[in-house]
């Protein structure tokens, strides 16, 4: 992991001006995508048409985080749609070293995202097969939830596993992330950092952008 990086998160936009929304924050390093099905969250949002477009018209890389039951299926479509990290839930999927492998050979980047009361342990002896892990910092499914302090431990663990094993894996956080949180995440071992209320509420985004930078950086 060299470098830190700042990706809003679309859900908070306003979905009738996405291009612009897009435009809004290209001083980030890639756009965080919501995709939820109604099933794997009590949410709905976006679809691989959608995401594709997203694609075409983003000015910077997109980062897709499925929150989808049936991951094993469903998340090959996402990286045929242009996502450059396609990020799926542990929970969600079957058999997540068969599709990590899936999904590189489609050469998208990989993530593998832990809901908060799933342990990161299990996965550490795996964790090489993966380019980022995703330590989720609220319950998945809703923008503007408050940041779980109990995670930060859990970013502390799965760092120092992760350096042990010699491994240059991101470690993301998603949820909850602010200029109050955003640095404690980086003291812990996170380098990617998901922000959407922070970002989308805020009345200059790229102010806010530099401003999450600058404190993550620290
Ligand atoms: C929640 C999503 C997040 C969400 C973050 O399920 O995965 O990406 O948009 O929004 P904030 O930053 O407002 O918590
Ligand atoms: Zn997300």
């Amino acid at each position: 992991t060299d470098g830190q990086y700042i990706h809003p998160s679309i859900l908070n936009a306003d979905f009738m001006r996405i291009g612009e929304e897009l435009d809004r924050i290209s001083s980030a390093d890639s756009v965080h995508v919501d995709v939820m099905d109604n099933h794997f969250v009590p949410n709905l949002t976006f679809g691989a048409a959608m995401v594709e477009q997203i694609v075409e018209r983003s000015p910077i890389p997109v980062d897709a985080h499925l929150m989808i039951a049936d991951a094993d299926r469903h998340a090959p479509e996402f990286a045929e749609a242009g996502a450059s990290s396609v990020t799926f839930h542990l929970e969600a999927a079957a058999a997540p070293i068969r599709l990590a492998r899936e999904l590189r050979r489609k050469n998208t980047a990989v993530g593998v995202a832990l809901r908060p009361a799933t342990p990161v342990e299990p996965l550490m002896d795996v964790i090489g097969e993966f380019d980022m892990l995703l330590i989720m910092t609220v319950e998945p499914g809703f923008g503007g939830q408050s940041f779980l302090e109990t995670m930060l431990p859990k970013i502390r663990r799965a760092r120092s596993a992760i350096s042990e094993s010699n491994l240059q894996v991101s470690i993301q956080v998603d949820g909850g992330v602010s200029r109050e949180t955003i640095e404690r995440c980086a003291e812990a071992g996170a380098n990617v950092f998901v922000a959407g209320s922070a970002i989308y509420r805020a009345h200059d985004a790229a102010a806010e952008i530099a401003a999450l930078r600058e404190l993550a950086a620290q």
